[in-house]
């Protein structure tokens, strides 16, 4: 039997600058795809694949994250009176059981590394998912359950996400080799932080956002000094552990919005808005017409 996989880090203390002014009172983990903020469709996304107790990471101005994870009583004592049931149940179904969430700071974002680092005594020694918020993936089922049905199938180990970009992107991401596939799932033999020529990429697969993680990581972690960009990252250490554990990949069905990136996260709405049945047809015909008046495609 598999170790199973009941918790799920979220870091969500990065400084967002891509997304100034946006971000500079509010995280961007409160960013919306249409009305969803994205760290409610990574909740979501958990939510699906089982997850039962939600770890963020936070940091400074980072509060109406707790809040959006909470009740808001005024807001529901208002509705009640206004007879707005079905934003109510939508309040209720949103919210996480009590005593689910736990918060810890980062204080200093010293990257991913760190903070999921940051997130180790609340997770204990257990495996565990960590969803980065500003990945959004359109998926059904969603990515993590996709992962739990490769972990379960692979007798466990650490699993990640990975997705296929052009070869001159490479550069940008972590990219991993794969061998022994088996429909869309493979074994992981090397990884390469941001590879600085496409030859040293061993594959066109980037890690995509979503991992499942042996508690052992923490560790590796701990081991490290400042890697690529000057910040402590988790394929350093993820790249230690696996001369000691296997790594699974998944190249998941589905497709991945970079939210954390203005034109990532616009592509994300137009997706997600034109597939609502509330708004589909309406938000066709605006685009149809912004799109005629600025001279077509
Ligand atoms: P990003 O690489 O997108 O960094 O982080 P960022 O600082 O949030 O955004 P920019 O580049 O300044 O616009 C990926 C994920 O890791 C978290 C972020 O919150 C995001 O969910 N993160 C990053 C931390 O929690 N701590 C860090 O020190 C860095």
């Amino acid at each position: 039997m598999v170790r199973q996989i009941k918790t799920a880090v979220f870091p969500v203390a990065g400084l967002g600058t891509r997304f100034l002014p946006a971000t500079k009172a509010m995280p961007k983990e409160m960013l919306t795809v249409v009305d969803r903020p994205v760290i409610q469709l990574a909740v979501d996304e958990a939510r699906e694949a089982g997850i039962e107790h939600f770890v963020f990471v936070t940091g400074r101005n980072k509060g109406v994250i707790e809040d959006h994870f909470d009740k808001q009583y005024e807001l529901e004592s208002t509705l009640r009176k206004r007879g707005k049931s079905a934003e109510l149940d939508m309040l209720e179904q949103d919210l996480p059981a009590a005593g689910q969430t736990s918060f810890t700071r980062q204080q200093e974002p010293l990257g991913l590394g760190h903070a999921v680092w940051c997130a180790r005594n609340l997770v204990g020694n257990e495996p565990f998912a960590l969803l980065l918020p500003d990945m959004v993936m359109h998926a059904r089922p969603g990515c993590l359950k996709q992962m739990m049905d490769v972990y379960e199938a692979r007798g466990g180990g650490n699993v990640l996400a990975v997705e296929e970009v052009p070869w001159d992107q490479v550069s940008r991401y972590g990219v991993v080799g794969a061998k022994n596939w088996n429909g869309n799932a493979f074994e992981i033999d090397g990884m390469v932080e941001k590879p600085k020529k496409v030859e040293d990429a061993p594959s066109n697969l980037i890690i995509s956002g979503r991992y499942i993680l042996q508690p052992e990581i923490f560790s590796e972690i701990e081991k490290q000094e400042a890697g690529a960009g000057g910040e402590i990252q988790i394929t350093d250490a993820m790249m230690r552990l696996m001369k000691q554990q296997p790594f699974h990949g998944i190249k998941y069905n589905g497709t991945t919005y970079d939210c954390g990136d203005k034109i990532g996260f616009l592509a994300a709405n137009v997706a997600f808005a034109l597939e609502r049945q509330d708004l589909g047809d309406g938000f066709r015909a605006a685009l149809k017409r912004i799109l005629a008046s600025q001279g077509g495609l």
